[in-house]
């Protein structure tokens, strides 16, 4: 096996050959771009020969030919995806361009198609199966017997205007009991509560913070209450660290301590955040990069510790804002921040898929939190805050947990990629 190259060209001809082959060749004129030579240190040449190709090409005439009066196609962007020294997988973009009787061309259909190839008697053959509907799927998982009765929420019991859900809220899955989440940002708001509500449901919880004073209280504090609660049977155990979320190393350290501690990773929420105050013509360099390090990078280097240690069936969550598609007069690096989790949000989606994790993001309005308390003390402010709320209250944080349980839970294992708006509203005023 030595390095070699598959040309495009080679790709082309064997398209082209086909299309010769199949009487096709005076309606048809197959244009191949690509953006270079395949590289594969794996495979020993000519890894697209030209009957593999062929079956390949064939499946394009036959879309091209189910979208009408084709006179031409074009193949873009032939990509090889090396998936060990058996297997292999081919995907192309395919544009189906018809011309009309006074020469005019439009594009009727653009598509990606996908082809896997595999070594049999040492040759690669295709195999027409979609990779879509072939890809490694999470376990399913049967739902265990309840070990504790139902998991019920208890009414908001904040000061602020949110007092208004006083009916406890039902949010029930046996399935979580025993698997081990982390959660970031978790000495008090939403991270707190998140806590909570995962123990409650039986599952171990890594609990983080960058205030590991707080987030060592909280977590002792988390297992009086759940010991104390009568409607809880066995729930989960708190660990509390320290992580500061800018740092790569830490999540990675928080990911094994999870493992070792729990002997699994199944969920992960990003949830520290930072919300600072600056006017577009005042924020500095260092003040847009503190927020876009812990919002954005946090992000992104928990996901990726956690896509290190999570099998199939393993979910993340980001918390995004209504902030991310709704601006705040101030919050310019807060409101870039948080569009930026919700759009990382998707990639991340996308590429971790192939793992079989999924990742999908909240976007909170005007919850009850810490974060917001300057607001709720400021009469005036709050008015005004909660003009823009259809529900017109604040939210609590209770409130944002079931829907966190919801993308976590196997009741969502196809949703990913998602951001669920938990805002009474506030995105569309
Ligand atoms: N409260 C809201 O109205 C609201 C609305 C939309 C989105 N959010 C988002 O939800 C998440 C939680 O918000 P909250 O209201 O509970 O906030 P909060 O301020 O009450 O709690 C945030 C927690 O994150 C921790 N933290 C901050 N920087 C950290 C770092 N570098 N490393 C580790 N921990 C760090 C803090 O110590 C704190 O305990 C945040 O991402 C926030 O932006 C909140």
């Amino acid at each position: 096996m030595g390095d070699l190259t598959v040309s495009a060209t080679q790709a082309f001809y064997a398209l082209q050959s086909h299309l010769i082959d199949s009487g096709d060749a005076d309606a048809w004129a197959a244009t191949f771009t690509a953006d270079g030579a395949f590289h594969s240190p794996t495979y020993p040449a000519p890894v697209l020969g030209r009957r593999d190709l062929s079956a390949f090409a064939r499946r394009f005439t036959e879309t091209a030919r189910a979208a009408g009066e084709v006179r031409r196609h074009v193949v873009t962007n032939v990509v090889l995806h090396p998936g060990g020294a058996e297997e292999a997988q081919v995907s192309a973009y395919l544009q189906v361009i018809a011309t009309d009787s006074a020469g005019d061309t439009r594009i009727l259909r653009f598509t990606t198609v996908h082809d896997r190839l595999r070594r049999e008697d040492g040759r690669w053959r295709v195999h027409r199966r979609d990779i879509a509907r072939d890809a490694p799927q999470p376990p399913v998982r049967p739902l265990p017997a309840p070990t504790k009765g139902t998991a019920t929420m208890t009414p908001y019991e904040g000061t602020g205007p949110a007092r208004v859900v006083d009916r406890p809220m039902e949010v029930v899955h046996p399935e979580m009991a025993g698997r081990t989440a982390v959660v970031t940002g978790a000495a008090r708001g939403m991270g707190r509560a998140f806590t909570a509500a995962l123990a409650a449901r039986g599952v171990n919880v890594v609990a983080a913070d960058i205030n590991d004073v707080d987030m060592k209280a909280a977590a002792e504090e988390i297992a009086r209450e759940l010991a104390a609660d009568p409607r809880a049977g066995a729930p989960g155990r708190v660990a509390a660290r320290r992580v500061d979320v800018v740092d790569p190393e830490q999540h990675e350290a928080l990911a094994r301590a999870a493992v070792e501690e729990f002997g699994s990773l199944d969920y992960w929420i990003n949830n520290a955040g930072v919300f600072p105050y600056a006017p577009v013509g005042e924020i500095t360099a260092e003040q847009m990069s503190s927020v876009l390090d812990v919002n954005v990078q946090g992000v992104l280097h928990g996901s990726q510790a956690a896509a290190r240690h999570m099998g199939p069936g393993g979910a993340i969550v980001n918390m995004s804002s209504v902030s991310a598609v709704r601006v705040r007069r101030g919050r310019a690096a807060y409101c870039a921040s948080k569009a930026a989790v919700a759009h990382l949000t998707e990639s991340l989606a996308v590429e971790l898929g192939d793992l079989g994790l999924r990742v999908n993001s909240i976007a909170p309005g005007f919850i009850d939190t810490e974060m917001t308390r300057w607001l709720q003390d400021d009469p005036e402010a709050l008015a005004a805050a909660l003009d823009r709320v259809p529900l017109h209250r604040v939210g609590s944080p209770e409130e944002v947990v079931g829907v966190l349980l919801f993308l976590l839970s196997d009741s969502s294992r196809y949703v990913t990629g998602h951001s669920i708006a938990v805002d009474g509203g506030s995105r569309h005023v």
